[in-house]
């Protein structure tokens, strides 16, 4: 008889194991409880506290706190300008939100196919996409891993293209020394829970740009200013604003800001045990030749946000999901990142058809998220390599 847990064997851990956790700690506890006992929960001075350390950490000009990863994405998309008419090239292998917020802005989605070693688009892929109606570029810092920036900057220069960088995944990663958050012409950043900062809910963007930087200010609280720079009519009275355009309520609150502040001084203890994860798992599926891990561009300096292995699936007697099957039966919280998202019924129905970006596809068909987050330990880490090796070794053709 088999002994995968998946056909009645003894699984490889007791307790499962998930693929990603928050870590939360006395401290974060304790600055959350001083805002609650404070007099704002929301405008107070959490929100321009964080937006400050966020410009130290990534060496941007410019800030603005947001509700969400996605409110981050469609105000920097609004900044932008993008609108009807206008296309976006964007990766099919990242979250709805990357590509939702084009649509949002009534702009069009153009996917372009992912390297097949990094799973972000490169330079000649975006380029093969590239047409009059390009406005910018949404490129996604996949896993954490930033893109080819060289090559697309370049890309964005000859075609006079926007550069929004959705760093979601890759806070406190760098690009050739360059943090990202100062890389591109704006950054956004999701503090939602399993990401390696958490605010609960809650997102930035980032511009060196100072236009920009007014435009993402403006359309993330109402379209309100009270900038006294910025009036159009003459306001002499301190309770004076005015609505320039159609903005949104995009705040995030004090309550969100002070948890984000409390981790972001982790930062660099959470950064360092990624890496330290990730270093044991390359080093231990090296010698498996029945799986890949994920490659990264010259320059890179990750903090990974997710563990990718892909299987050789020439090499297996078996197909993504009875591995993937098998090992949540070993108790390991295993997931799957992404499906490419114009294979959703929604993009289906805006015309997009499978078959699109080979490499995307080919991608999806054989990937898996291993578990990864600062609170794992190195037992828990063997046990997901052993459950790895011993899948490998019941399916090996
Ligand atoms: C790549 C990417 N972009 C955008 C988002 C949206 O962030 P949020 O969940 O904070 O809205 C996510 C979140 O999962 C993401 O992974």
């Amino acid at each position: 008889m088999s002994n995968l847990a998946l056909y009645g064997g003894k699984p490889v851990r007791a307790a499962r194991l998930s693929y990603g956790h928050q870590y939360i700690d006395r401290d974060d506890i304790q600055a959350v409880t001083e805002v609650l006992k404070s007099d704002f929960l929301t405008c107070g001075p959490k929100v321009s506290e964080l937006e400050t350390a966020l410009c130290s950490l990534t060496g941007a000009a410019h800030c603005t706190a947001v509700s969400n990863g996605t409110a981050a994405l469609h105000v920097a998309c609004l900044a932008a300008g993008i609108g009807p008419g206008d296309e976006v090239i964007t990766t099919p292998i990242t979250f709805a939100a990357s590509s939702n917020a084009i649509l949002y802005c009534g702009g069009t989605p153009v996917f372009a196919d992912v390297d097949s070693k990094t799973y972000t688009i490169n330079p000649e892929t975006i380029e093969r996409c590239v047409t009059e109606r390009t406005k910018a570029i949404i490129a996604v810092d996949f896993t954490g891993a930033p893109c080819d920036y060289n090559g697309i900057r370049a890309v964005c220069e000859k075609h006079r293209l926007l550069l929004i960088e959705d760093a979601a995944h890759s806070i406190g990663t760098a690009y050739r020394g360059t943090p990202v958050g100062s890389i591109a012409d704006l950054t956004t950043f999701s503090f939602h829970p399993v990401k390696t900062i958490t605010a609960g809910e809650g997102g930035a963007v980032l511009t060196n740009d100072d236009t920009l930087a007014k435009r993402v200010e403006l359309f993330a609280r109402h379209g309100i200013t009270r900038d006294p720079a910025l009036l159009q009519a003459q306001g002499n009275s301190n309770w004076y604003y005015e609505q320039q355009m159609l903005g949104y309520n995009y705040r995030m609150t004090d309550i969100q800001c002070a948890l984000a502040l409390s981790q972001l001084k982790k930062l660099d203890r959470f950064a360092a045990r990624r890496k330290e994860l990730v270093r044991r798992y390359d080093e231990a599926f090296k010698e498996i030749p029945e799986v890949i891990v994920q490659t990264e561009v010259e320059g890179s300096d990750t903090v990974r946000h997710l563990y990718i292995l892909r299987l050789k699936l020439d090499r297996l007697n078996c197909g993504r999901k009875e591995f993937y099957d098998a090992m949540q039966a070993e108790n390991i919280g295993v997931n799957v990142h992404y499906i490419p998202v114009y294979w959703f019924p929604y993009y289906q129905s805006l015309g997009y058809r499978k078959g699109l970006c080979s490499n995307a596809e080919a991608y999806y068909e054989s990937s898996m998220t291993l578990p990864l987050f600062y609170g794992m330990t190195d037992e828990d880490q063997d046990d997901v390599i052993r459950a790895v090796k011993k899948l490998v070794e019941y399916f090996r053709n």
